[in-house]
């Protein structure tokens, strides 16, 4: 009796390994998942601190092909490359694959950002951000990014042998993001602000094990102090709204904190706003400086020439950009050779096929 329990016990594990083999085995992608928990986390985030991220993972595609799975940030993973694979994340349909980001990134950013809900609570946030960040809207900005470009020469190149150029580009992006987005005035809070929020890019791309001396542990700690201010940024802007002291399109949060739907319900909770604002935050920062800083080394004549045709202190306008064709193309053709964005993480709500493989559920 004892022997043949003691024999089950074994045999259960290893029949249900061989049972999921079986069914499995031909068509998973090849790769290795590496040591529990840990996988390759450990190699792709010194990748990612040493800048050579692209490199590591084009190392597993000569190794592997466009599919491949490993286990990365705690979870097994399959990793897909290429336009095909672009086309199948981005054509594809809800009920295949779900927003869902490494758990760090929901923890940090919170469960009620845009890339963490699904259909329809995506539709409804996506378009509510949308409909302020759409270019016809975002055209009456171009005036007040210029302020804050003028001001930014002003204090970081102005009398400067030697610009670091990358690092002042985030600031610069930051300053024009945080004054669209949030109207949020140049200030001390605004330094406290880039602080906490740099701190919790550091840590999305942390081993995620929350001790009081990790990197993963002090992202959480800045998140919520960075949320807390934002949260009293929202409740001033509501407060100015009531007394119609604000435009709901003056910036980002006070159109969110306006939007009503039919029954005069907010279409946004507080918590959505506060989380995606700080999303947006996140979606234009090292996107737009790595874009700027390429740009601006392409290119100078067609933005000299707009200003030998303005008075000094006049702003720069739409009109102004439309009219810079080169700069636009260097800046479409730099997208396309290195994009800002090496990739993006989805959850299979199903068993899914892939160029021949079975991506499993989960
Ligand atoms: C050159 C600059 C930019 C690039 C290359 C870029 C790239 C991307 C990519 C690839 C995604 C899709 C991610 C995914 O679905 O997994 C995305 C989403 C998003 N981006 Fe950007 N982005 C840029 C600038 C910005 C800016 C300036 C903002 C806002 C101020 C922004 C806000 C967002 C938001 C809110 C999403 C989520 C949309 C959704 O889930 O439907 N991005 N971006
Ligand atoms: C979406 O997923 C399904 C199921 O895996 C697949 O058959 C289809 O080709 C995908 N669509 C695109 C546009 O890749
Ligand atoms: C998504 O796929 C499911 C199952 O294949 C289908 O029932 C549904 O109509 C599709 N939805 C869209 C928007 O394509
Ligand atoms: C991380 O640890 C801190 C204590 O250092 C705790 O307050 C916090 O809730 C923890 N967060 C998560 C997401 O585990």
């Amino acid at each position: 009796m004892n022997t043949y329990l003691t024999s089950l016990l074994f045999l259960v594990p290893i029949f249900l390994l061989l049972s999921r083999t079986r069914r499995y085995s031909k068509r998973i992608p090849p790769g290795s998942l590496g040591i529990p928990l840990i996988g390759q986390s450990l190699g792709f985030l010194l990748a990612l601190h040493t800048n050579t991220a692209e490199k590591w993972l084009e190392d597993r595609i000569r190794k592997y092909g466009p599919v491949s799975k490993l286990s990365i940030l705690g979870k097994p993973t399959v990793f897909i490359h290429g336009q095909a694979a672009n086309k199948f994340v981005f054509h594809n349909n809800s009920s295949i694959l779900a927003n869902q980001q490494p758990e760090s990134f929901a923890k940090i950013l919170g469960d009620r950002n845009l890339m963490e809900v699904s259909a329809p609570d995506h539709k409804r946030i996506r378009e509510a951000l949308v409909s302020f960040l759409k270019p016809e809207s975002l055209k009456q900005y171009v005036g007040k990014a210029d302020e804050e470009v003028r001001k930014h020469i002003e204090i970081y190149w102005k009398g400067k042998q030697v610009v670091t150029v990358l690092p002042v580009m985030k600031i610069l992006t930051f300053d024009i993001i945080c004054s669209l987005l949030f109207g949020f005035e140049q200030g001390k809070q605004r330094y406290q602000f880039l602080y906490s929020f740099q701190e919790m890019l550091n840590g999305f791309w942390a081993i995620p094990i929350n001790l009081s001396f990790t990197q993963y542990n002090r992202g959480l700690r800045e998140s919520v102090r960075a949320q807390k201010l934002v949260k009293e940024l929202v409740q001033e802007k509501r407060v100015l709204l009531e007394k119609k002291g604000a435009s709901p399109r003056q910036d980002l949060i006070t159109f969110l904190v306006s939007m009503h739907d039919e029954d005069g319900k907010p279409v946004l909770t507080e918590k959505e706003i506060v989380q995606n604002v700080v999303l947006s935050l996140l979606g234009g920062y090292e996107t737009s400086a790595t874009l700027e800083l390429a740009v601006s080394e392409a290119v100078l004549q067609e933005p000299q020439e707009i200003a030998k045709s303005k008075n000094s202190g006049e702003s720069l306008t739409w009109a102004d950009l439309a009219k810079m064709k080169y700069t636009w193309r260097v800046a479409m053709e730099t997208l396309r050779m290195v994009p800002p964005v090496f990739g993006s993480f989805r959850k299979a709500l199903t068993d899914t096929e892939y160029n021949g493989y079975l991506i499993p559920k989960g």
